[in-house]
């Protein structure tokens, strides 16, 4: 993706967050000059992978596949292993009109996908046998406490204030239902690993490479190695 593409991007969705009175904690806000005078007392933002995350999922096409999503907290490793440590996470995603997330699951992470308002987004789910591909089995998950079951390739439709509960390891895509507008999706989930967690069902790039055509609005976390002042990044090499 060419940086002034998510430059657009995120001015698109900054736009839309603010009509949907949606609040963004203040690092969403930093600048890369900002960054520049950040200290080690930012070192969570880093560690776990805060702020934001635009990614074409390598298709070269945002609007056909891709995500916008803004990650507010999260866990660290320790929070995955120990009792004391932070075990949850929580995003904020914008989802276009037909535009895919394309067909993946998480090995550890539970997840809880909410519609907070706007379109409507439909999520089509499989169940994944043990070698990973899609089983042909029926799906039941929990919305808002209450048990649905679908065929295998089958979708669920979130409106506004709806929400789903997808366990690990079973298959899920979502897109915006064409005609409904851009939905603004939360996640509250277990810790999120974007680094080790997922598995897509197609070969996909989880990051977008990125063609620096014009300086960056805001960083996005995997700018953070490059742009961040030593002291500040203790980020593991992956
Ligand atoms: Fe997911």
């Amino acid at each position: 993706m060419k940086r002034s593409e998510i430059n657009a991007i995120m001015r698109d969705g900054l736009a839309f967050l603010k009509r949907m009175n949606f609040l963004m904690p203040p690092f969403a806000h930093w600048t890369p000059a900002e960054w520049k005078r950040k200290g080690p007392e930012c070192r969570d933002i880093i560690d776990q992978q805060l702020g934001w995350d635009i990614t074409d999922f390598g298709s070269g096409d945002f609007d056909r596949v891709g995500l916008f999503l803004f990650t507010i907290r999260n866990g660290g490793a320790a929070g995955l292993k120990g009792k004391d440590g932070k075990n949850y996470a929580e995003k904020i995603m914008i989802v276009r009109e037909n535009q895919l997330t394309p067909t993946h699951f998480h090995f550890k992470k539970m997840e809880d996908i909410i519609n907070r308002g706007g379109g409507n987004l439909v999520v089509r789910l499989w169940n994944s046998t043990a070698r990973g591909q899609l089983a042909k089995s029926p799906v039941t998950v929990a919305m808002d406490g209450v048990q649905v079951q679908v065929k295998a390739g089958g979708t669920i439709t979130l409106k506004p204030g709806q929400s789903v509960c997808l366990p690990p390891n079973l298959y899920h895509r979502f897109w915006g239902q064409k005609g409904k507008g851009k939905v603004l999706v939360g996640e509250v989930s277990r810790v999120n690993d974007d680094h080790v967690d997922n598995r897509f069902f197609d070969k996909v790039g989880r990051f977008p490479k990125i063609e620096e055509d014009v300086p960056p609005l805001r960083l996005l976390s995997c700018d953070y190695p490059a742009y961040c002042m030593p002291n500040i990044c203790s980020l593991r090499s992956r």
